[in-house]
C-alpha cells in the first residue's frame, strides 16, 4: 500500500470566525485541484465546529473531502482539567487528526516525550490520527546533536505503540529552527533525518509498517520551495503553519505532492 500524502494546515492561534469560515470554504471550493493529497486544517479549538460546517462534515465522512483536526487535546477522557479538550471531544465535533509534541506546545507549555507519548496513545484509543511532531533546536543541530535529538523524541513519544498502532501515526518532522523563520531546512537535511525516523520506525515496528507511514516535513514551507522537497523520497506532505493560512499557497503547496 502507497503511503498517503498529507498536507496539514496548523492555523494556530491566528483568524477570526468570518475568516475561518472563508478559508475553510475556499479551501474545500478548490479541493479538487489536488485531489492525490489528504487536506487537513487545524483551526484553532474555539473555531472547530465553525470549520467543520464549513466544510459541510457530517459523522465520519467529509464530502469536501477536506479533514479536520485539532491542535493539541489532553490525554484524559474528561474530568476537572479547566481549559483542556479531550480527545472524544474532537471527534464529537468531526476531527480526524491531531496535532501533538508541537515544538511550541514543548517549548513554552512544558511538553515532554511523556506528555506527548500519553496524549498519542489517548488519541489513537479515540480513534483519531496522531500527527507528532519532532525536531531539534539550531543549538542542537549545530553541535551535531540532530540524529540523538529526533531519535530520543521519536522513541520517546512512541514508546509502548504496537505495530499496528505504529502504523497509524503520522509523524511530523519539524526543525525548530525553520519554524516561522523563513528558514527552510534544504532537501538534503530533511531527507535526511526522514529517511532516519523512517528506518527507526522499521526497527520499532517492521519496515512494511515504516514504508507506509506518512513522515511530513515543517517548518517555512511555501508554495516556492515545496516542490523540491516533496521530491525527496521519504518526504510525505507537509504541515504548514504560515502558508496555511491562504488558500493559494495552502493550495500551491499541497500542488506540489499531488502526484
Ligand atoms: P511555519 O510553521 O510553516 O509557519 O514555519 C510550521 C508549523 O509550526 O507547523
Amino acid at each position: 500500500m502507497a503511503r498517503k500524502k498529507i498536507v496539514a494546515g496548523n492555523w494556530k492561534m491566528n483568524l477570526d470566525r468570518a475568516a475561518a469560515t472563508a478559508l475553510a470554504a475556499g479551501v474545500a471550493a478548490r479541493r479538487g485541484e489536488v485531489s492525490a493529497v489528504h487536506l487537513v486544517l487545524c483551526p484553532p479549538s474555539v473555531y472547530i465546529g465553525t470549520v467543520g460546517t464549513a466544510l459541510n462534515l457530517s459523522g465520519d465522512t467529509s464530502p469536501s473531502g477536506v479533514w479536520l483536526g485539532g491542535q493539541n487535546m489532553h490525554d484524559k477522557a474528561s474530568g476537572a482539567f479547566t481549559g483542556e479538550v479531550a480527545p472524544g471531544m474532537l471527534v464529537d465535533m468531526g476531527c480526524r487528526y491531531v496535532i501533538l509534541g508541537h515544538s511550541e506546545r514543548r517549548t513554552l507549555f512544558g511538553e515532554t516525550d511523556a506528555t506527548v507519548n500519553a496524549k498519542t496513545k489517548a488519541a489513537l484509543a479515540a480513534g483519531l490520527v496522531p500527527i507528532v511532531c519532532v525536531g531539534e533546536t539550531l543549538e542542537e543541530r549545530e553541535a551535531g546533536n540532530t540524529q540523538a535529538v529526533v531519535t530520543e523524541q521519536v522513541r520517546g513519544s512512541l514508546a509502548g505503540l504496537s505495530p499496528g498502532e505504529l502504523s497509524q501515526v503520522v509523524i511530523a518532522y519539524e526543525p525548530v529552527w525553520a519554524i516561522g523563520t523563513g528558514r527552510v531546512a534544504t532537501p538534503e537535511q530533511a531527507q535526511e533525518v526522514h529517511a532516519l525516523i523512517r528506518s527507526l520506525l522499521g526497527s520499532m515496528a517492521s519496515p512494511t509498517v515504516a514504508a507506509d507511514v506518512t513522515i511530513q516535513y515543517g517548518g517555512s514551507v511555501k508554495p516556492d520551495n515545496a516542490a523540491v522537497l516533496a521530491a525527496q523520497p521519504d518526504i510525505d506532505g507537509a504541515l504548514v503553519g504560515g502558508a496555511s493560512l491562504k488558500v493559494d499557497d495552502f493550495l500551491g503547496i499541497a500542488a506540489a505532492f499531488n502526484s
